[in-house]
């Protein structure tokens, strides 16, 4: 993580500016990015495919970090987009990038989204199932449109990571099973408003446990391809998906280089295009949660930190026992002492814990902390459970930096809702 390093006398510093100050600015919680970081990790991305090379594009899962300053960031680094709502798609279009590098994922598209995605013209619908293609066609002919087709074929390998991001098993909702593709590929061929170019898959996200699975995964889509082709149908480009995975602790963290070279012995031998769906890889390492502590508290077995920032803002250690690390922001607090403590907000469940028996100092309350890998899938998957207000989300360039989401305010909160006439008027 060279975008974050502890100073002397500032402390954390993320880039050129000290997260002491931006907490003074925006407050806390705050989600803080660092626009350097996801332009290298976009870049080392490009450069890691283009050494293998692979000719490739990079669509970036949109559902990592929606933010449409983060999205530019990396609309000006020639990414894609990879999306799986009306939503993530409008989100995409707003922050510059091209239909024509937007590939629609998912395996529950809705007519109106399917609609949305025709009109827009994108790059690529990836369709799920032999249902689906048959809503899709339906629409596409009756509006006069043709969509440009890939079939996401479930390979039934293990990833090896979480059960609830594994997507690549039989047993998983995605995709279409191997045995049925062939037949559902060439039958999209006759199907009126869709043009089949390729075949795709997803196996899950954060592996980590090498390239097997992606290695298996991809032998069983170069030999779709060539069954495919050996039937005269037309493979345009492979869409590899995402799923490489970032050290959050100490797993063995595989690079790029190596998905590339996995990706270059099983498809290279056909010569297509391929194209790679990366959230996790390009967005996590590059932002942080910052947290104040509200207070410290000696429980009659445990010290508890208890922070403002909850399982409503990063839920991911609630809902995936997901560890991430921790660091005080002041760099007095990083000299001191450190004995374990539980990591807790303030939510009314024992699941709003974000780690147990962590080594760190003691820490006044209004003390800084920063969960590090903290940019993909964390203000993306923020609620405003318990009432919380969603948090701020802040962009680091360098020496500058800017508030790219305000707090959500209380009645902004509040807003929507609406009280039936026989309810009366609330008492004052
Ligand atoms: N493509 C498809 C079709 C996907 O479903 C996903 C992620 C990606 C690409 C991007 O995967 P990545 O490169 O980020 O691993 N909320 C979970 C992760 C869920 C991933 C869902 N699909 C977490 O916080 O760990």
């Amino acid at each position: 993580r060279p975008h974050l390093e502890m100073h002397a006398f500032d402390g954390l510093v993320m880039e050129d500016v000290p997260l002491a100050r931006i907490a003074e600015v925006a407050g806390t919680p705050t989600w803080v990015y660092s626009a350097g970081a996801l332009r290298r990790r976009a870049r080392a991305l490009k450069a890691a495919l283009d050494g293998a090379g692979l000719r490739a594009s990079v669509h970036y899962a949109v559902k990592a970090n929606s933010n449409l300053a983060v999205l530019r960031v990396l609309a000006a680094e020639g990414l894609g987009a990879d999306v799986v709502s009306e939503g993530e798609l409008r989100a995409a279009r707003a922050a510059g990038i091209p239909a024509s590098t937007i590939v629609f994922s998912g395996v529950g598209k809705t007519e109106r989204e399917l609609r949305l995605a025709l009109a827009e013209d994108i790059l690529q619908i990836n369709i799920e199932s032999a249902e689906e293609a048959g809503m899709l066609s339906a629409l596409a002919a009756s509006l006069g449109r043709t969509a440009r087709v890939a079939l996401r074929v479930n390979p039934d390998v293990d990833a090896r990571t979480h059960a609830k991001i594994t997507t690549g098993k039989s047993e998983n909702k995605f995709g279409v099973a191997i045995d049925d593709a062939p037949a559902l590929y060439a039958r999209l061929a006759t199907l009126p408003g869709i043009e089949p170019v390729g075949v795709a898959t997803h196996i899950g996200s954060q592996i980590t446990s090498g390239m097997a699975a992606y290695r298996a995964a991809y032998a069983c889509l170069a030999e779709l391809v060539q069954a495919l082709r050996g039937a005269g149908l037309p493979v345009k480009h492979v869409d590899c998906g995402g799923g490489l995975g970032i050290p959050y602790r100490d797993e063995p963290a595989p690079l790029p280089e190596a998905l590339a070279g996995a990706i270059k012995t099983t498809l290279g031998p056909l010569g297509l295009p391929v194209m790679l769906e990366p959230g996790r890889w390009i967005a996590g390492p590059a932002g942080v949660l910052l947290a104040s502590v509200v207070l410290q508290k000696q429980g009659a077995a445990r010290r508890f930190l208890v922070l403002d920032a909850a399982m409503n803002d990063l839920v991911r250690p609630a809902m995936y026992e997901a560890w991430h690390g921790i660091l005080p922001v002041s760099p007095v607090a990083a000299a001191s002492p450190l004995t374990p403590a539980d990591v807790v907000g303030p939510v009314c469940e024992t699941g709003d814990t974000f780690a147990r028996g962590r080594a760190l100092p003691s820490l006044t309350p209004g003390a800084l902390v920063a969960f590090l890998d903290a940019g993909a899938y964390g203000a993306a998957m923020s609620s405003t459970y318990n009432m919380r207000p969603l948090a701020a989300e802040v962009l680091v360039d360098g020496d500058r930096f800017a508030v790219v989401r305000d707090r959500q305010g209380f009645d902004e909160m509040l807003a929507g809702q609406r009280q039936p006439a026989w309810l009366g008027n609330p008492q004052p």
